[in-house]
């Protein structure tokens, strides 16, 4: 069951509308005076490494896994950021019993033997350490983990022993595994996948046959209502919570990984690191789009300390392999551009130079890394062309110019697309060439190509900036979404190992109706009163947002219900808060009303809270706008 019983679902929305008394449930829209993203662990700036799963599957072992790590560091991968060496699945061999301490195959990882006859994983991440590297792990928040539950009956290097020694998940060991994992085996990240609790239903045919024992299914991937989201989120909160014990200096990432399902765009940034918005990439420009899109459009949900994870790099296979360099700088800047944790998946003892040299794309990473943390925001968008824009924590612009399709294109790029005026100095980051424009540029773009610009020029809001400019900063702490649906813009592109059978792909990422950066949560038009606004955040009626202030004196909107309304919520009120205390609300607006001004002085205030309240409570909220909303100095 993922929906509240319905008492509670109208206590709830009861208490979306003004003068809110309830006693029962709290108040979702009153202002907390603090940010509620995720500000423990070690990511203040997206995660790079190299991870083992897409170079080797399951079939990986200690030689493989030092050789790469030794590559990172001798190619100077790892001198530019390159830093943690992941194992993903196929490490352990079984969970002895009756202690429940899991034990490696020491056959792979022949360091891990330990004079008492038990394994022991911190021979390896001694050494890795050693070499300024640090340590990634794998697990499952259910019993089993992805290969039993989803790979060949063959697959290679599955748990061994009785049913409970094949228990390798966390599920009902949480404190005992992330204790050995961090502080015993000093490892500094972990990755926990959600197949455990997806794929083992009483129908499993691995469970009839006795091999796993059955659980839930508590996630149903291709259905939120059918999904149990409460309990995904209570389950990966008590890995959060052990980790944060077991590590109290916060040196640790917690990586999530499900996929997008359960709804985990809302809650992931409150507790991991970095969060998997789709399902597993593969190496073909289809499946890479396929990605992208599920990360393109949530800007506002990733934050320093909380990133959008669309899975990692696949540079060096398949369609981005070393005859398709073109595609492999695309993958590479896209992911850049989106603060995409940058983890390589090859064996990089069969890197070519200019791989090396594609993975070492200084440009590409100083804004992957950059201390702002503003994903891109699509600036331009079609099945053909997009264009999305970063702004960095100097205030230059970054710009990616892509043609996803086979043809030979173009873009043109206008100033307002980088919320510049005037005369525009680019940089070309791969060529190093420099020009300038003056309101549009027009740049040729081949087949899959993408150009990644560096734009300086004046800033169209000479004194400070938009949120929009910003998503870093920004985070939907309730997004107003009451019933969460997949969202439909995903590209479909053909899953390898499925072929046509079937009936192709649902949409099935919950995200739709989320908050937006410059366009409604339906990606429409930003209008309010008639008027056309090209920049805003978007968001329904219903929803509280948070923005970190760092230094800024006033607060400036022109605030409105979107004319997309149907009118379901009745009168917004729009409420600004700083530190707690109310600073400026709006008269009750109807759909239609006008765009009114609301400003209010944050001198010193650190959070400020923007509520839009309202008069109606909705399964299907209005969409407001919080028009050229910005912060000034
Ligand atoms: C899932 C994850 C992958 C990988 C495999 C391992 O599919 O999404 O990234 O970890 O499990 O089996």
């Amino acid at each position: 069951m993922t929906k509240l019983p319905l008492a509670s679902f109208l206590a709830v929305l009861a208490c979306l509308t003004p003068g809110c008394h309830a006693a029962a449930a709290p108040d979702p829209l009153a202002p907390t005076g603090r940010w509620s993203a995720n500000t423990r662990g070690q990511a203040a700036t997206p995660p790079m490494g190299w991870n083992s799963w897409n170079a080797f599957g399951a079939a990986v072992d200690e030689t493989k896994l030092m050789a790469s790590a030794r590559l990172l560091v001798d190619s100077g991968l790892a001198a530019k950021g390159y830093r943690y060496v992941d194992i993903d699945d196929g490490w352990w061999l079984k969970r002895r019993m009756p202690d429940g301490r899991m034990l490696v195959r020491t056959a792979n990882f022949p360091s891990a033997t330990t004079a008492d006859g038990g394994t022991s994983l911190r021979p390896l991440t001694d050494r890795l350490h050693a070499m300024g590297l640090k340590a990634g792990i794998y697990s499952d928040i259910g019993r089993n983990t992805c290969s039993q539950v989803f790979g060949g009956v063959d697959a290679p290097n599955l748990p061994e022993g009785t049913q409970a020694e094949r228990e390798t998940g966390l599920y009902g060991h949480v404190e005992q595994d992330i204790a050995l994992y961090f502080r015993e085996w000093n490892f500094d990240l972990i990755k926990v996948d959600g197949c455990g609790i997806r794929g083992l239903g009483p129908d499993n045919p691995r469970v009839k046959a006795g091999l796993y024992r059955p659980l839930g299914p508590v996630i149903d991937f291709d259905d939120l209502p059918r999904t149990d989201i409460a309990e995904v989120r209570r389950l990966y909160g008590a890995v959060a919570d052990a980790l944060a014990r077991t590590r109290p200096a916060g040196d640790y990432v917690l990586s999530l990984c499900m996929w997008g399902s359960a709804d985990v765009r809302s809650w992931g940034k409150d507790i991991g690191n970095i969060s998997r918005t789709s399902e597993d990439i593969s190496p073909t420009w289809a499946r890479m789009l396929h990605n992208l899109d599920t990360t393109a459009r949530r800007a506002l949900y990733a934050h320093p300390g909380s990133w959008n994870d669309p899975d990692m790099l696949f540079i060096g296979k398949g369609e981005f392999d070393a005859a398709h360099m073109v595609e492999a700088r695309s993958h590479l800047a896209l992911w850049a551009m989106l603060n995409a944790p940058l983890l390589i998946g090859m064996d990089l003892r069969q890197a070519t130079p200019d791989q090396i040299a594609l993975l070492g794309w200084a440009q590409a990473i100083a804004l992957n890394q950059d201390r702002a943390g503003n994903q891109a925001v699509l600036a331009y968008d079609s099945a053909e062309v997009q264009i999305y824009v970063k702004t960095l924590a100097d205030g230059t612009k970054a710009v990616a110019l892509l043609n996803r399709s086979d043809a030979p294109t173009h873009a043109t790029l206008t100033a307002e697309h980088a919320k510049l005026t005037g005369t525009i100095a680019t940089t070309d980051l791969w060529t190093g060439k420099t020009g300038s424009f003056t309101g549009e540029t027009t740049v040729p773009l081949g087949p899959h190509e993408t150009v990644l610009l560096k734009l300086v020029g004046r800033h169209r809001l000479a004194n400070g900036l938009y949120l929009s400019e910003m998503p870093g900063s920004v985070n939907p702490a309730i997004d107003g979404v009451v019933q969460p649906q997949p969202d439909p813009l995903v590209h479909r592109g053909l899953l390898p190992w499925n072929d046509t059978r079937g009936g192709g792909e649902h949409p099935r990422y919950g995200g739709w109706g989320g908050a937006a950066v410059d366009t409604g949560p339906y990606g429409q038009q930003l209008q309010a009163g008639h008027e056309k606004l090209d920049t805003g955040i978007g968001i329904l009626a219903g929803s509280r947002l948070e923005v970190r202030n760092a230094g800024h004196a006033r607060f400036i909107a022109r605030v409105g219900v979107d004319d997309a309304a149907w009118g379901n919520s009745g009168a917004v009120t729009f409420l600004v808060y700083g530190d707690g205390r109310l600073l400026a609300q709006s008269a009750p607006l109807h759909a239609g009303h006008a765009l009114v001004p609301l400003a209010a002085d944050v001198r010193g205030v650190h959070l400020i809270e923007l509520v839009a309240r309202p008069e109606n409570a909705s399964v299907a909220p209005d969409p407001v706008v919080w028009g050229e909303a910005a912060l000034l100095n």
